[in-house]
């Protein structure tokens, strides 16, 4: 982006921000999920760390804390109400263990976890054992006194129960911080109701819950089912309190409800265990959760690892990968299917939607382009349908920068494909090629698989292939993997040897090599060379599939045309299928390293080694390039010697012109 672009995407992303901010914290009404507004902040916040220079005051990341609103008495907190530092992985969570064992060498510490609940921060205090006040989170310094609300939350003791052994809580102040929440059942019952009677919805539960409890009407808030769930007690004297699971023990026994769910573990291990059990369980919660909270157990280890800003050293923040997130679509690529049927795909810049990178979508058809009224350049909202797919879900409008030109979808396929002519009947949404029809693009992709330039199978020629489609034993490249002799009989074509002698060499074709593979499969534009280029880059197909635009754009000698046809061929859902169809049949194309000092060169290794097994000098050869071969043929490069060469293998060596060499050469030749 140019200087003066960049600083219309920083007004854009302002504007928008600031929009959603007032939806969500003025209105209680959000108009966009918690993660597509983490995204575009993200985004925000990315590029004004790239440019300094570019960022103002009435920035929204220059906000400090959460804004007061009017209406009721501020009240300082006894301390800080903080926040926790976000981890999204095992890494991280190793890394703030690595970081603790750093300022407290040597210590042994236990980490406590719980359930992060997505509701508000509230903080009880009780003086004597009787409720005196009820404080919001506010700005961390300075909340709002919402007792008069809170004292209508039916699981809020107005007095602490008396348990013997935790007498001392019922003495002076106690203060208890927690969550206060709206149960998912009783959200969705609220909104049933409101919709019986014609009004509108409630975004969600946490929204409503913080909506509430912001209500200058007690009486209103008394209709409203909210629930109250403790993770701290603060006592004057922290010794009151030597654990987080102590702290626990005692919310229960003063009469205060808190997750059952929460643990205490002495490895990482087993808190990634807890988080993985949780991440799959959390839609069973009865409220809504992002996340876990781990900290360490001892109190008094959390109070001497102090703090960084607004965050404890001692304690982080563990969220769930988001499902949704913004990005921004670069292309749109048209691929052609084995029925001939084009589908559009959104190329995007690379961006982590529920923890995998996504990097294009299927737009489905011409319609859907044209409800979506997607274009390039656009922001978008990704989500993943099934937790797998990736899809967009909404255009982001206010993002659109001014130069976006509406999709003509003929238009589009027409530039992508010249030389075809594509045709929509009745009421198909999608446009086909004209003229052909699926069983001959498959003849014709399968002969071009099975040729001379790809895999090369012996006798799967035309009249075979035909034969084959016709027949309907092949549907795709794949099928013929999974080709009996059995179904072959069945044809006039086939007696008993051509039979086998079909299954056995499409058999013999189950490791093709890599750049044979590829142009086998008839990607657009992807000409053998190119299929040694893209074999030589990525080493696998997976690896080959998993590439971006930008990597394809990255090989010497392949340009937008062909990057964009990769593109959309990977990203074809029957071709992906295709690609699974060939794993589970146990195809698997294999690479051989054309570079290396030994590249062209084939070993042979005889008898033992004093130096390696010869599964280590295998490795080492191949990673230098070379061929292992287990007998020497006429193509092998040495012999290399351990101990004694048999007298037929010597003279079948000399007949070759291989090389025989001792171990010590072969060293040599190593180094
Ligand atoms: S413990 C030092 N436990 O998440 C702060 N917090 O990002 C220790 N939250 O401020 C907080 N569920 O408002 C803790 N089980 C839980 C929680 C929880 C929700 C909230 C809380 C906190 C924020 C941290």
């Amino acid at each position: 982006m140019t200087h003066s672009q960049l600083e219309q995407r920083i007004k854009d992303l302002r504007d928008l921000i600031a929009r959603h901010s007032y939806d969500y914290h003025v209105l209680d009404k959000p108009s966009v999920s918690d993660a597509v507004y983490d995204s575009l902040f993200g985004e925000l916040k990315k590029i004004e760390a790239e440019h300094p220079d570019l960022i103002t005051s009435d920035s929204p990341t220059q906000r400090v804390g959460n804004e007061l609103l009017g209406g009721f008495k501020k009240v300082t907190h006894s301390s800080r109400m903080l926040s926790l530092n976000d981890v999204f992985d095992r890494n991280a969570v190793e890394a703030w263990v690595t970081r603790m064992d750093k300022l407290l060498p040597g210590r042994k510490h236990e980490y406590f976890a719980d359930i992060k609940m997505d509701g508000l921060a509230c903080a009880l205090i009780y003086q004597d054992g009787i409720l005196v006040q009820a404080v919001t989170r506010g700005d961390s310094f300075v909340g709002e006194d919402v007792t008069a609300n809170v004292r209508t939350i039916k699981n809020v003791p107005l007095r602490l129960r008396k348990e013997e052994g935790y007498e001392q809580f019922l003495d002076g102040r106690t203060e208890i911080r927690g969550e206060i929440v709206m149960l998912k059942a009783e959200f969705e019952k609220l909104n049933a109701h409101r919709r019986a009677i014609g009004e509108l919805e409630f975004a969600n539960p946490r929204n409503l819950a913080a909506g509430t409890i912001r209500q200058l009407n007690p009486k209103l808030v008394a209709e409203r089912p909210l629930h109250f769930r403790a993770y701290d007690l603060l006592r004057d004297n922290p010794t009151d309190i030597p654990t987080n699971m102590f702290a626990y023990e005692a919310i229960t026994a003063i009469g205060l409800n808190r997750n059952a769910q929460a643990s205490v573990f002495t490895t990482v291990s087993e808190v990634m265990r807890f988080v993985d059990e949780w991440d799959k369980k959390r839609n069973e919660l009865p409220f809504n959760t992002d996340g876990l909270v781990v900290k360490v157990n001892d109190r008094a280890q959390f109070a001497e690892l102090g703090i960084v800003g607004k965050q404890p050293r001692g304690a982080v923040a563990y969220k769930y990968a988001a499902e949704q997130a913004t990005t921004i679509v670069k292309d749109i690529v048209i691929s052609i299917g084995r029925t001939g049927a084009a589908t559009p795909v959104a190329v995007f810049d690379p961006v982590v939607v529920a923890g995998t990178t996504v990097k294009h979508a299927s737009l489905h058809n011409a319609d859907e382009i044209a409800r979506l009224d997607i274009r390039i350049g656009d922001t978008v909202v990704i989500f993943k349908a099934g937790d797998i797919i990736p899809q967009v879900e909404n255009v982001v409008t206010e993002l659109r920068p001014k130069t976006a030109e509406k999709i003509n979808y003929e238009q589009l396929l027409h530039e992508q494909y010249p030389e075809l002519e594509f045709e929509r009947t009745g009421k198909d949404v999608v446009y086909r090629v004209k003229g052909v029809s699926g069983p001959i693009l498959l003849k014709r992709a399968l002969q071009h698989f099975a040729s001379k330039g790809a895999l090369d199978i012996d006798t799967l020629g035309e009249k075979n292939v035909v034969a084959l489609v016709d027949a309907g034993l092949v549907k795709d490249l794949a099928d013929i993997y999974t080709l009996t002799k059995q179904q072959l009989l069945q044809l006039d074509r086939f007696a008993d040897i051509s039979a086998q002698k079909l299954i056995s060499a499409i058999a013999d074709k189950k490791q093709p090599a890599l750049e044979r593979f590829i142009f086998g499969l008839g990607i657009r534009h992807v000409g053998a060379q190119t299929a040694v280029d893209l074999a030589k880059k990525f080493e696998s197909i997976e690896a080959a599939k998993a590439a971006g635009l930008d990597d394809y754009l990255a090989i010497d000698g392949i340009g937008a045309v062909v990057a964009e046809s990769l593109v959309a061929w990977f990203a074809d859902p029957d071709n992906e299928a295709m690609l699974m169809k060939f794993r589970e049949m146990n195809v698997i194309p294999v690479y051989q390293k054309k570079s290396g000092k030994f590249a062209g060169q084939n070993f042979v290794v005889t008898g033992s080694l004093e130096s390696m097994s010869r599964d280590q000098a295998s490795d080492k050869i191949r990673a230098l390039g070379g061929v292992f071969q287990t007998s020497v043929a006429k193509d092998t490069t040495y012999l290399v010697a351990g101990g004694k060469v048999g007298a037929s293998k010597l003279k079948k060596a000399e007949s070759y012109g291989t090389k025989i060499i001792t171990e010590s050469d072969f060293l040599d030749l190593l180094k």
